[in-house]
C-alpha cells in the first residue's frame, strides 16, 4: 500500500482532518513507555507546544491520574473531561471514557490518556497520533511504568513516518481507523 491511500492531512503533523473528530494523542517511548511514576520522563516543551495547539477549542478528556498531574489544570481554552470511578473536585467527570463520549456528541474530542483512556478509546477514536520519543526509559525497581496500548493492524491503518523538523529523533505517526474495522 502507498500513501496515496491516506489523505493529505495524515502526513503532515500539522495538520487535522474536518471538525468534528476523536482521536488520541500520546508520545511514547520506544518501549511503549507513556510515563513513570506520575511523570513524563522526558522533556520536549515543542511537543508539548503542538498538544495545546492541535487540541485548542476542543474537548480533551484525561484519567483521574494524568488530571492530578498536570500542572496547570483545567487546560484553558477547552472542555476538560475527566474519567475516573469516582468524583474529582473541580472537573466535569464520568465514570466510564463511553460516559464522557456520549456527553461531548457533536464535539471535537481528543484522548489524552493514560493507559486505561487510550485502551477504552480505541472504540472511539477515528484516529491515533502518536509521537515517537526517541529516549530510551528503564524504570527502575519499584517504579511503575505506564504504557500506551498495542495498536491493533486489524483495526488501525499506519500512516507516513513524519520526521519533526525541529527535534532530532522524534517522529510521528497518524494512525486511521480501518473502515472494517472489527
Ligand atoms: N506520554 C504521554 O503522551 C502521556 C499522556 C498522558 C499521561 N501520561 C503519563 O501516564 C501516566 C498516567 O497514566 P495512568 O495510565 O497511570 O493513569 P490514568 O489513566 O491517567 O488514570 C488512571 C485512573 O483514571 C481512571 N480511569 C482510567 N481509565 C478508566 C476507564 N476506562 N474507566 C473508568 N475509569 C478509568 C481511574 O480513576 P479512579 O482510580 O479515580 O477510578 C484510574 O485509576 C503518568 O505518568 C502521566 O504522566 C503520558
Amino acid at each position: 500500500m502507498t500513501n496515496r491511500a491516506f489523505p493529505a492531512w495524515a502526513g503532515d503533523a500539522e495538520a487535522l482532518p474536518p471538525r468534528p473528530f476523536r482521536a488520541s494523542m500520546a508520545a511514547v517511548s520506544p518501549e511503549g513507555i507513556i510515563g513513570v511514576d506520575q511523570a513524563i520522563p522526558w522533556n520536549y516543551p515543542a511537543d508539548v507546544r503542538r498538544l495545546w495547539r492541535l487540541t485548542r477549542g476542543a474537548t480533551v478528556i484525561f484519567g483521574r491520574l494524568t488530571w492530578e498531574t498536570l500542572p496547570r489544570r483545567p487546560l484553558r481554552r477547552r472542555r476538560n473531561m475527566v474519567v475516573s470511578r469516582g468524583p474529582v473536585p473541580g472537573a466535569e467527570s464520568f465514570r466510564s471514557v463511553g460516559a464522557a463520549v456520549a456527553a461531548s456528541a457533536g464535539e471535537t474530542v481528543w484522548f489524552l490518556g493514560g493507559t486505561g483512556i487510550y485502551e477504552e478509546a480505541m472504540d472511539y477514536a477515528d484516529f491515533l497520533d502518536i509521537t515517537h520519543i526517541p529516549d530510551r526509559v528503564a524504570p527502575g525497581p519499584g517504579q511503575r511504568a505506564a504504557y500506551f496500548p498495542r495498536i491493533a493492524p486489524a483495526r488501525w491503518r499506519a500512516g507516513p513516518l513524519i520526521p519533526d523538523p525541529d527535534e532530532p529523533g522524534v517522529t510521528r505517526r497518524r494512525y486511521l481507523r480501518r473502515k472494517e474495522s472489527p
